[in-house]
């Protein structure tokens, strides 16, 4: 009997199959129910108890070792039959959707890349700001009425504190904190107690810039600006000037870039005359610069502020304001590849 368990091993041991189906042959063979180990099992019953235990031992032994290379054998099957099946293991993989970049953001980098090309840094203020840095600071004292041009959001708690209605009150607080010469941009969120419509909402964002130095005349100014504009809207770009009112420059204009007239949508946006505004600017006001401790009589400098919503809307031809806050996947889809 021993003889049988031995030579039975010797055969488990020797066993190479070529296929899967000849791994099923064997395991029939050996461990299915009417295979050689139940058959073992069923003698040992009847075996005389001298012989149980090495009996007993011997066949466990060989039970194992078919048992292991059953799972041995069919691993290394299946893991083959990838190949059979011809997947492609070079294939990429698919990736999970990639996001896109805000149009606001977007507008706001390129903005930023245009001026820092030419030596200006980025300085940043807070959203929530008090009344000097916002208004008074820049030429608006209590009771000007060039206040009632920007609708307000106070704090409740403190009249002094506001949420800024303008990236004006940057310019404040760089020049309060640095020497000229000053060349600066920035960027922010801004705040006007505005009805929410297609044209206007309660919270946008602008670019502020600001260039202090000895002798800076309009002549910079305009000059920055049509470089500014050129790089934004493309070469061929026309801009002018129209003299305007701020508190804090002096003289003041507004900025038109030529749209031109070529089809109905440019009339309507043009109001019929090709041009278009996109930002304000002017020669600091000689009492900005005495209110941050710079002399007036030795230095002059322009500034100028732009809405990011409204060059993004230039640019991509967006209609309504709202869109930039709706966070509607579908319109941000469409910035994916910028
Ligand atoms: N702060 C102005 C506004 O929000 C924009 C502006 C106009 C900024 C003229 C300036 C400037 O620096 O010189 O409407």
């Amino acid at each position: 009997m021993l003889e049988t368990v031995k030579g039975l091993l010797k055969e488990v041991k020797g066993f190479t199959p070529k296929s899967e189906k000849e791994v099923e042959v064997f395991r029939l063979k050996f461990l299915g129910k009417k295979g050689k180990l139940n058959e073992l099992f069923n003698t040992f019953k009847s075996a005389p108890n001298k012989n149980k235990k090495e009996f007993g031992q011997a066949i466990n032994i060989l039970k194992k070792n078919a048992e292991e290379k059953v799972y041995f054998f069919k691993g290394s099957f299946a893991k083959s039959s990838l190949l059979l099946e011809r997947v492609d293991l070079s294939r990429p993989v698919n990736t999970p959707g990639l996001g896109s970049k805000h149009p606001i953001s977007l507008i706001r980098n390129h903005i930023l890349s245009i001026f820092k090309n030419v030596g200006f840094v980025v300085s940043e203020g807070p959203e929530i700001e008090d009344d000097w840095h916002n208004f008074s600071a820049l030429n608006l004292a209590i009771e000007h009425p060039a206040r009632d041009m920007q609708d307000t959001f106070f704090v409740q708690t403190n009249p002094d504190m506001l949420l800024r209605t303008h990236t004006s009150s940057v310019q404040v607080r760089h020049m309060e904190k640095n020497a000229p010469p000053i060349r600066t941009i920035s960027p922010g969120r801004v705040y006007r107690n505005e009805a929410v419509s297609a044209r206007s909402h309660c919270i946008f964002h602008q670019v502020e810039g600001l260039y202090i130095d000895k002798g800076v005349s309009f002549a910079d100014l305009k000059q920055i600006i049509l470089y500014f504009a050129k790089e934004m809207f493309g070469e061929k770009t026309k801009i002018r000037l129209r003299p305007s009112y701020f508190p804090f420059t002096e003289p003041s204009a507004e900025v038109d870039v030529y749209w031109g007239l070529q089809n109905e949508s440019d009339h309507r946006i043009t109001k019929g005359t090709g041009w278009l505004e996109i930002l304000g600017c002017g020669m600091v006001d000689p009492n900005v610069l005495t209110n941050c401790d710079i002399d007036p009589k030795k230095y002059t400098g322009y500034a100028f502020g732009m809405g990011i919503e409204r060059i993004a809307m230039l640019k991509y031809g967006i209609k309504d304001l709202r869109f930039f806050y709706e966070n509607d996947i579908r319109f941000l889809k469409q910035f994916s590849s910028i």
